[in-house]
C-alpha cells in the first residue's frame, strides 16, 4: 500500500481509532457504493475528504470532547449520508430543489436497507439513520446530537473545496453546455445560501475558521467559471475541455 495514501484504514489508525469489524465492514461498504457514484460531487472523494478534514478538527480544536464521541455512530454516518445521491446524475435546475429537500430521507432508505446484512447493533443503527436523515438541507427541528452536528458541519465545509468543484465538472466532458438553469442554481444557491449561511450558522469555531480562511479563493474561482461559461455561450467562442483527471484522494493541501 502506498505510505502516503489517505484512506479509511489510515485515519482510524492515525487516530487511533477503535470500531467493531462488523461498523468497519460496513463504513467499507458505504465507501464502495460511493466509489460506484455516478455524481462526482458525491462519491468516495468526497467522504475521504471529510474524514481528512474530520481528522484535522480532531488535532486542532479542543472545542469537543473527543473521547465522548460514538465513532461507530459518527463514521457510519459519514461513509453513508450520500449514497443515495451517488446514484443519481443532476442533470436539471428542476431536480436541484428536489434532490437537497429529499437526500437525507433517501440515503437513510438505502442505508437501512442494505445495512440489514451488516449485524449491526439496532440502537446504533437507528442513530445512524437520525443522522443521515438530517444532514440534509432544510430541517426544522434542532439537531439533538454531536456526532450529527460534526456531519453537517464538515458536509459543508467540503462545499468549499475547490479541486471538488473542478473535478465535477471535468467529469463532465463540455461542462460549457450545461443547462443555464442548473447554473443560475448553483449560482443562487452559492449566494443566497453558501455565503450567508455557511460562514456563520455552523456549529463549531473550527469550522467558521476553515470556511473564511477557503472563502476568497473559492469565491474567485466561482466567478472565474461563471465568467467562463457566460463568454463561452453567448460569445459562441471555441470550447476548451477542462480535462481533470480523477483522483482518489484529495491533493495534500489545495490552500
Ligand atoms: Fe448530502
Ligand atoms: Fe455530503
Amino acid at each position: 500500500m502506498n505510505p502516503g495514501k489517505f484512506t479509511f484504514n489510515s485515519f482510524l489508525t492515525g487516530h487511533n481509532i477503535r470500531i467493531s469489524p462488523e461498523v468497519k465492514h460496513s463504513c467499507l461498504e458505504g465507501l464502495k457504493i460511493m466509489r460506484k457514484s455516478r455524481d462526482q460531487m458525491h462519491d468516495d472523494r468526497h467522504v475521504l475528504g471529510i474524514l481528512k478534514n474530520l481528522g484535522k478538527f480532531m488535532d486542532e480544536s479542543r472545542e469537543i470532547n473527543w473521547s465522548k464521541i460514538n465513532y461507530e455512530l459518527l463514521l457510519l454516518s459519514i461513509c453513508w449520508h450520500d449514497v443515495w445521491k451517488s446514484g443519481r446524475v443532476l442533470n436539471s435546475g428542476h431536480k436541484a430543489l428536489y434532490h437537497q429537500f429529499y437526500e437525507g430521507l433517501g440515503s437513510m432508505r438505502v442505508f437501512g436497507k442494505l445495512t440489514k446484512y451488516h449485524s449491526l447493533d439496532k440502537k446504533l443503527v437507528r442513530k445512524v439513520k437520525y443522522s443521515i436523515r438530517k444532514h440534509s438541507m432544510f430541517q426544522f427541528l434542532p439537531t439533538r446530537n454531536t456526532e450529527t452536528k460534526i456531519l453537517k458541519d464538515l458536509d459543508r465545509l467540503e462545499e468549499w473545496s475547490i479541486p471538488r468543484l473542478r473535478w465535477a465538472l471535468g467529469a463532465i466532458s463540455d461542462w460549457h453546455t450545461m443547462s443555464p438553469r442548473l447554473v443560475n442554481v448553483g449560482k443562487f444557491y452559492f449566494e443566497h445560501w453558501m455565503l450567508p449561511r455557511h460562514t456563520k450558522k455552523n456549529y463549531f469555531q473550527w469550522t467558521t475558521g476553515r470556511i473564511n480562511f477557503k472563502k476568497p479563493a473559492y469565491s474567485r474561482e466561482v466567478r472565474r467559471l461563471l465568467h467562463e461559461f457566460a463568454r463561452k455561450n453567448f460569445n459562441l467562442l471555441p470550447r476548451p475541455s477542462l480535462s481533470i483527471e480523477r483522483q482518489t484522494i484529495y491533493p495534500e493541501s489545495e490552500e
